[in-house]
């Protein structure tokens, strides 16, 4: 059953249709909304390492899709059975969960059971409003529950956040997933204590988003590696106390010298020899947190046998209606500067933006419709 809303009846998105094929704009059909869909005029939405993975090989079978997951904007139509959202309101859009699985009633929507069918895959357990092409082909528009690289975006009751509209709506959709990811990997999975030490392998949106999470816990000293010096720079001024060159041969020494064993290792790179140097550095007891899934992961079982851990995390273990509204008034109060990490393109731009993430030139591009 649909609800009758009043609602555009098409969609200016940016789809990705081949292998390799850059992002092209093209006007959609949009049918009717399904009784949990939130239809959100979109405000902006963060480009996130993961759209650039799901627009190579990996995400062939969904093609032709409509990539983007950190999207915001303003409520335009809900669905018969929406409660939690009314038109008008602002929201964030996150990562997607069925609400009704095991993991989602006992409060870990992250592991949801229907995790990659919402987020990353077809969509199929979600009954929900389709985007139709001129030639009537469906478009796939189930990315993270959103695809919101859009002018509009059909989001569900499960992925919406409200926010204050006092807030600057437009840049706030990194929130959903890479600031999430990076600041959660600290607060929730690693539950970094003050004065623990911290390091923080790779210096993008994630990464930094940890380093600045890890000063609010207390953590020192907080050490971020990068390859590229601009991202040293910025990890500087967004809280590490030391930044290294990731390319250094001696790393695992400076590493030593700062401090004789980590607590706290976050590899956001996913390269299996970042991943061993940050097993190696931890001291004994210490956890390293993994979030990217590029490599293999090799490892001495000595390492883990005599005390180390080994863990993931999945954007960054939070509930996002909790989560989000936690990351604001971290912004407000000026200790997560998120903002110092974003460029705004407008959407047309968008291949323009990707090239500018790819190059390491802008960490989170917000492609504005
Ligand atoms: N697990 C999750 O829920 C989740 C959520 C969001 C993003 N991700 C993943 O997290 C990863 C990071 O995302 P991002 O948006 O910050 O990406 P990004 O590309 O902006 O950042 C990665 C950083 O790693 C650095 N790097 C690469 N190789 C390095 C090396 N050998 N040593 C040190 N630094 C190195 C790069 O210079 C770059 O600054 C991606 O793989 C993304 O897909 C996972
Ligand atoms: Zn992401
Ligand atoms: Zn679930």
């Amino acid at each position: 059953m649909s609800a009758q809303v009043q609602r555009p009846s098409q969609v200016e998105a940016a789809v990705v249709r081949g292998t390799e094929e850059k992002f092209r704009l093209e006007k959609l059909e949009l049918s009717p909304l399904g009784p949990l869909d939130v239809l959100v005029k979109v405000a902006g939405a963060g480009l996130c390492h993961t759209d650039l993975a799901m627009r190579g090989p990996a995400g062939v079978p969904l093609r032709p899709i409509v990539l983007g997951h950190e999207g915001s904007g303003v409520v335009v139509a809900v669905g018969s059975q929406v409660s939690k959202v009314v038109a008008g309101d602002s929201v964030v859009l996150s990562y997607d969960s069925c609400g009704g699985c095991g993991n989602c009633r006992s409060g870990r929507p992250y592991f949801c059971a229907a995790w990659f069918d919402r987020n990353t895959g077809p969509g199929l357990s979600r009954e929900h409003a389709t985007l139709v092409d001129a030639e009537g082909g469906l478009v796939n528009n189930s990315c993270f529950g959103q695809s919101s690289f859009a002018d509009h975006s059909v989001a569900s009751q499960n992925n919406v956040v409200k926010v204050s509209p006092e807030l600057p709506l437009e840049i706030l959709g990194p929130l959903g997933c890479g600031l999430q990811t990076g600041a959660g990997a600290i607060v929730n999975v690693l539950q970094v204590r003050p004065g623990q030490s911290v390091v923080v392998f790779g210096a993008g949106a994630v990464g930094l988003a940890a380093v600045m999470a890890a000063r609010i816990c207390g953590a020192a000293p907080v050490i971020a590696v990068d390859l590229v010096e601009e991202r040293r720079q910025l990890a500087r001024e967004v809280g590490a106390t030391h930044a290294l060159d990731g390319a250094a041969p001696d790393l695992a020494h400076q590493l030593q010298r700062i401090t004789s064993g980590v607590d706290c290792a976050f590899d956001t790179t996913g390269k299996s020899a970042v991943i061993a140097t940050a097993v190696s550095a931890l001291a004994q007891g210490g956890t390293c947190a993994l979030a990217a899934i590029e490599d293999e992961v090799r490892l001495p079982a000595q390492q883990i046998v005599f005390g180390r851990r080994l863990t993931g995390v999945v954007e960054g273990n939070a509930v996002p209606d909790v989560f989000i509204p936690q990351m604001i008034e971290w912004w407000q109060s000026g200790v997560f500067p998120f903002d110092k990490l974003i460029e705004r393109f407008p959407l047309r731009d968008i291949n323009e933006a990707a090239d500018a993430s790819v190059s390491g030139r802008v960490v989170k591009p917000v492609l504005i419709p």
